[in-house]
């Protein structure tokens, strides 16, 4: 019961805080979030936090794999060895994805990481949802249980601002311990949709962009934003480039990533087929943001490809890359577009001016 009230107490903290405004302060609730997201005491040998793979610096993804796109695709764990096999994606952005669900139109949409898996459903929130996850992931955080955390939380040099907001916790009694890690989830999730996190201050936000980034920006609305959507959803101050649907473009086997030691890459990795359990689903994966894809090196949900040229081209004609990873329900609408390079380079210019800048709005 009081695990069910704190959520629905806190859910209405968290509504309306998104980041329409930006340049504002953050609220208190953000402030918590933030300490959570950077407090390395969260994984079992201390040594990463949230923002070890999903930092300022890289556009929110793992800097290390920023450095080096060609040989480094997915993180390490805290165990100092073990690796996932996905590349991180950004936690710009991502508050405006709904529950995961399956639309009028047959497709799925919404829900949190590559395959949707974090649905949202339990807590009513994809990303809160989402957040509980990396701590206790034994290729990420790797901490035993959820009490493990609230104990290290109330260690923390924030104790205080937490007991502040949240209340004392009983960490004998696994109903308060699960309460207070939704509260967790919940403040994590308000700093990611702080105007800190998504702060929509890139060039195209503030309207100044060179000739060829119009171009550009042009050729994407004519080629792009059926997936990479450009209407502005409710609460966000500007578009978000993904619709949050999931789409098989054809991305071959990352065969560097089978030879990562370490690695659980195990392809064909059948993405959105897996959560919802539908071979027709098999091999898609949900359409990225393309804000600050400039600096979010490598990309795809294996980090097959090291550039946004290569990226782009592999839009533009399929045709020259290996085989997909799951030859199965391909599009149709990528691999063919008659793009000039010219235009691929337009393209990649406009990516380039959607690259949020610090100090412009809330950062
Ligand atoms: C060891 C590296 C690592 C750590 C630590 C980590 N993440 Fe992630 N994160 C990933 C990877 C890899 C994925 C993609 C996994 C997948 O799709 O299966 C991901 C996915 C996500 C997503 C989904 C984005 C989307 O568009 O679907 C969000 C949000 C996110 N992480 C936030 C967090 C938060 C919050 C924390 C801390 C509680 C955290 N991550 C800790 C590596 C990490
Ligand atoms: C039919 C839907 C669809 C269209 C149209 C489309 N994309 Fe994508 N795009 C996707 C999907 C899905 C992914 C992720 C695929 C994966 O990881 O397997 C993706 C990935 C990307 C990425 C990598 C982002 C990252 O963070 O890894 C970029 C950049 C990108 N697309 C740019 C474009 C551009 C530019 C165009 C137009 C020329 C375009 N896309 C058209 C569906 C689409």
């Amino acid at each position: 019961m009081k695990k069910k009230l704190a959520c629905s107490a806190l859910f209405s903290l968290v509504v309306g805080v998104g980041s329409v405004v930006a340049a504002q302060q953050m609220t208190h609730i953000e402030r918590l979030g933030q300490k959570l997201y950077n407090d390395k005491d969260l994984s079992l040998n201390s040594t990463q936090s949230c923002a070890t793979c999903h930092h300022q610096s890289a556009g929110f993804v793992d800097p290390s794999n920023t450095k080096d796109p060609y040989n480094t695709m997915v993180s390490l764990g805290d165990d100092g060895f073990s690796k996932g096999g996905r590349n991180a994606p950004t936690s710009a952005y991502c508050g405006f994805s709904p529950i995961l669900h399956l639309a009028d139109d047959n497709n799925w949409y919404g829900g949190m990481f590559w395959d949707g898996r974090k649905t949202g459903d339990i807590l009513g929130d994809p990303l809160a949802e989402q957040a509980q996850g990396p701590p206790l992931n034994p290729v990420e955080m790797n901490m035993p249980n959820e009490t493990a955390i609230i104990e290290r939380v109330l260690n923390a040099d924030y104790a205080h601002f937490f007991e502040e907001m949240y209340g004392p916790v009983d960490l004998t009694n696994e109903a308060e311990v699960l309460a207070a890690y939704d509260f967790v989830a919940t403040a994590i999730a308000a700093f990611e949709r702080s105007a800190y996190v998504t702060s929509f201050a890139s060039d195209f936000d503030r309207g100044v962009m060179s000739a060829q980034e119009e171009n550009g920006y042009r050729l994407v609305q004519q080629n792009c934003t059926g997936c990479h959507a450009e209407e502005t959803p409710e609460g966000a101050a500007g578009p978000l480039f993904t619709n949050y649907g999931y789409v098989n473009i054809g991305v071959p086997v990352n065969e560097k990533l089978l030879a990562v030691e370490g690695s659980v890459y195990a392809p064909p990795d059948l993405g959105l087929g897996t959560t919802v359990n539908d071979p027709a689903q098999n091999g898609k994966f949900k359409v990225p943001t393309l804000r600050n894809t400039a600096v979010t090196a490598p990309y795809s949900h294996n980090g097959y490809f090291a550039t946004l040229h290569d990226i782009v081209s592999f839009h533009n004609d399929r045709s020259s890359w290996p085989l997909p990873e799951v030859n199965e329900n391909v599009s149709d609408v990528v691999g063919d577009m008659g793009l000039t390079a010219a235009e691929i380079n337009d393209i990649v210019a406009f990516l380039h001016a959607l690259t949020d800048k610090k100090g412009k709005a809330g950062n």
